[in-house]
């Protein structure tokens, strides 16, 4: 469904000094799946996932989205599969503040249509948020903003969805809350989550460790380190 193959990333410092953020990375997902990226700061993962949805172009390597390269594709068709299959959760919600929750929600569909009204309510009530729905997200917390960034990446009813620490400004037991609704959408919904903690993947299909820009091991969750209530 979503594969890349032999994937680098190089930066040059002002030296022409070459940095590998990525290095040989060959990765798949397929349909359903939700697949968990672990590593430490600095290791990739965002790179990665930037990459696999077609936000940034790698150096080396190809990204195939279901037997499409993306190198191929215009500018408008990529554009198009982002807006339509695809649905972004990132560390920073990017919220427009002029606008109440609920048009911060509607914003990437058509509005003019019930239907979407509807989910996007629907949405905002499974979070915990419908309250919000026509005040501007400027007077929620943290928390309650990576939410509605929640449910605009959910509105659409993407095919996949790609979340880079998306339970980075939540405590634990709205962390699990997100990540409880990204598992409920596995098996018709792709679902790609690049993080630093490992105590959120528990419910991932399998996970890709990375290291220096390498993927060094693909396991289950289960060998993770168990959470906290082990320790
Ligand atoms: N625009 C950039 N210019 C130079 N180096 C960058 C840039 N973006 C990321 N990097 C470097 O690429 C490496 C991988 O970064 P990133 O993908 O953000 O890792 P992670 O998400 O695992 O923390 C890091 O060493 C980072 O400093
Ligand atoms: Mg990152």
């Amino acid at each position: 469904m979503l594969e890349a193959r032999n994937l680098s990333l190089i930066y040059r410092n002002e030296r022409n000094d070459e940095y590998y953020a990525l290095r040989d990375v060959n990765f798949l997902a397929n349909h359903g799946e939700m697949v968990g990226m672990i590593g430490p700061s600095g290791s990739g993962k965002s790179s990665l996932l930037y990459i696999l949805s077609g936000l940034k172009k790698p150096t080396v390597g190809t990204v195939y989205y279901q037997d499409r390269a993306l190198e191929g594709m215009s500018y408008n068709d990529l554009a198009e599969i982002r807006r339509k299959e695809y649905g972004f959760i990132f560390q920073r919600h990017f919220l427009i503040d002029y606008l109440s929750v609920l048009d911060n929600v509607l914003a990437v569909v058509n509005q003019s249509q019930k239907a979407w009204h509807n989910t996007a309510i629907n949405l905002l009530e499974i979070l915990g948020i419908a309250d919000f729905a026509n005040q501007k997200p400027y007077k929620m917390s943290v928390g309650q903003r990576q939410k509605v960034a929640i449910a605009r990446a959910l509105v659409n009813q993407p095919k996949v969805i790609f979340a880079d620490e998306p339970t980075a400004s939540l405590d634990h037991s709205n962390a699990r809350m997100v990540m409880d609704i990204l598992a409920s959408l596995k098996g018709q919904t792709t679902i790609l989550v690049a993080t630093h903690d490992y105590s959120i993947l528990e419910q991932a299909d399998r996970v890709v460790h990375m290291w220096d820009g390498r993927t060094i091991k693909t396991t289950l969750p289960s060998s993770l380190p168990k959470s906290t209530e082990n320790v």
